[in-house]
């Protein structure tokens, strides 16, 4: 399974490298690093791709862990940052394991895996946040054949971090850039 993903998210990004160009941060991640003030703090970012967080996050001074089954996304994100606040792995993350509370934030964009919200959990300090944003099912989506088990439902990143305190959620819809107009959800929560 994970040699097929890899393979097929390389053959994808070799394709169109439009998908890994560098673009602009999530707004309410941006919102939420712009009004805070972190020092030399260590944030994970779970299936980075082009790294668009990762390239933010350590322009604003955070040590990151990228970590991506691609490796056609991963040497070009090496050209885009400072390896000496970044680290790049190639792995798959279904087998994915990092020390528990070690991380003051884990970034999870574009990409939905409910257990390894789960898992990741354990791999923040305590009073460190998870920030979650990818889509979400709706009517109106122009996407129609999405598989659905990688839609979110209405609210479902509330409940999948309904351990954490919430600190902001949104529902909206997505960047102009992109192809298909769609309905995302994000959330940031932090672990008490
Ligand atoms: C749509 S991109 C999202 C990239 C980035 N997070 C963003 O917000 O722009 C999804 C990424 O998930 C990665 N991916 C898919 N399955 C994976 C797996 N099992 N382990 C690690 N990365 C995976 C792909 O290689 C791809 O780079």
């Amino acid at each position: 399974m994970s040699q097929a993903d890899r393979q097929k998210w390389n053959e994808k990004f070799r394709q169109n490298p439009a998908l890994i160009a560098p673009r602009a941060p999530s707004k309410l991640l941006a919102e939420f690093i712009e009004s805070s003030d972190f020092k030399n703090a260590k944030a994970l970012d779970l299936a980075c791709g082009g790294g668009r967080h990762t390239i933010y996050l350590a322009q604003k001074g955070w040590y990151v862990d990228g970590v991506d089954i691609s490796s056609v996304a991963l040497e070009k994100l090496a050209d885009r940052v400072d390896l000496k606040r970044v680290k790049l792995i190639e792995a798959d993350l279904d087998n994915f394991k990092v020390e528990d509370a070690y991380y003051d934030l884990i970034v999870m964009s574009n990409f939905l895996d409910r257990e390894l919200i789960d898992r990741a959990k354990r791999w923040l300090k305590r009073g460190g946040y998870f920030f979650v944003e990818t889509y979400m099912a709706d009517e109106a989506n122009q996407k129609k054949d999405s598989n659905p088990d990688y839609l979110l439902k209405e609210g479902e990143l509330k409940r999948l971090l309904g351990d954490f305190e919430m600190i902001e959620y949104r529902e909206f819809w997505n960047e102009s850039y992109e192809k298909y107009r769609m309905r995302k959800q994000g959330i940031l929560a932090r672990k008490r």
